[in-house]
């Protein structure tokens, strides 16, 4: 099998610069991400955790281009995003990002086959019949080419999903708790199938998940807390992140009793 490794010298696959991410005005003002700065290598598997409402979701989506930070810089697939209009925006997440929700997503009414190649059509690009029959072929569901999404269980749903972002050969895949509506043996089908996306075609991937075991699958796994990095973990066991949470919970609650609220300025 032919190796693909985005080798853009030692660019980063993502990069965020000091963003802060505000939502609100004046006294209702929440800042989500309260200055973040990370940098992603090309051809990793990063797991972003954090106790609920730790701006998980909106660390995704400004990573993603599918939100613009309020401050800060956020360079992805070697763009800056400031410098990108909404309809240049629109084209780079087409053409070179992969999303992979918790909801599947997938049109009812189309094949298997029909929802994969969707994305290729909306990026402009011919479907190769070869290379959509080979990503048919690696999530496993050759024989479930022609069936609906209703036909399938939430497993096979999701490796449809996962399947229609790696046919456009996205330059970094974002997943939001792409296992959440899983059972675990299901899950466990669709984690393998991320780390082999990495380890086989050194496809980059960035995924916010809560489960420490689903974090277990990432090189390394990034802990929010408050819109901040709190805390990094390389290769760590699930036993070790779960370990982490519960410090990081702890650590929330006395930072909460002790903390002084820090004075809000607008964003301009
Ligand atoms: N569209 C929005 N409008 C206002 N507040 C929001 C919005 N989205 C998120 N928030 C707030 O930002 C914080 C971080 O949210 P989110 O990124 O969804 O966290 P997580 O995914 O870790 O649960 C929370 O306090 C949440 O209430
Ligand atoms: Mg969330």
């Amino acid at each position: 099998m032919r190796v693909r490794r985005r080798d853009t010298g030692s660019a980063p696959a993502v990069r965020l610069d000091a963003v802060r991410k505000v939502y609100g005005k004046g006294s209702a003002a929440v800042a989500a991400l309260d200055g973040i700065t990370l940098s992603i290598d090309v051809g990793t598997f990063t797991a972003v955790m954090g106790p609920s409402g730790s701006g998980k979701s909106t660390f995704l989506h400004c990573a993603a281009g599918l939100d613009r930070p309020t401050s800060g810089s956020v360079v992805l697939a070697g763009h800056d995003l400031a410098g990108l209009n909404e309809t240049a925006l629109t084209r780079l997440r087409r053409e070179r990002i992969g999303f992979v929700f918790q909801a599947f997503n997938l049109l009812p009414t189309l094949t298997v086959e029909q929802n994969i190649t969707l994305p290729l059509k909306f990026a402009g690009k011919r479907a190769d019949r070869r290379l959509i029959a080979d990503v048919i072929a690696r999530v496993g569901l050759t024989d479930r080419a022609r069936h609906r999404p209703h036909e399938l269980s939430g497993g096979q749903q999701q490796r449809v999903a996962i399947a229609r972002a790696l046919a456009i050969r996205p330059d970094v895949l974002f997943a939001d708790e792409p296992t959440g509506a899983l059972d675990t043996r299901t899950a466990t089908e669709v984690l393998g199938l991320l780390r082999e996306s990495v380890d086989r075609d050194g496809q980059s991937i960035v995924m916010v998940t809560h489960d420490p075991i689903a974090a277990s699958y990432a090189d390394r796994v990034v802990f929010l807390a408050d819109g901040r990095i709190a805390d990094e973990l390389a290769a760590p066991g699930a036993d070790a992140i779960a370990d982490r949470m519960t410090h990081l919970g702890t650590w929330d609650e006395s930072a909460r009793i002790h903390r002084t609220p820090a004075p809000f300025r607008e964003p301009r």
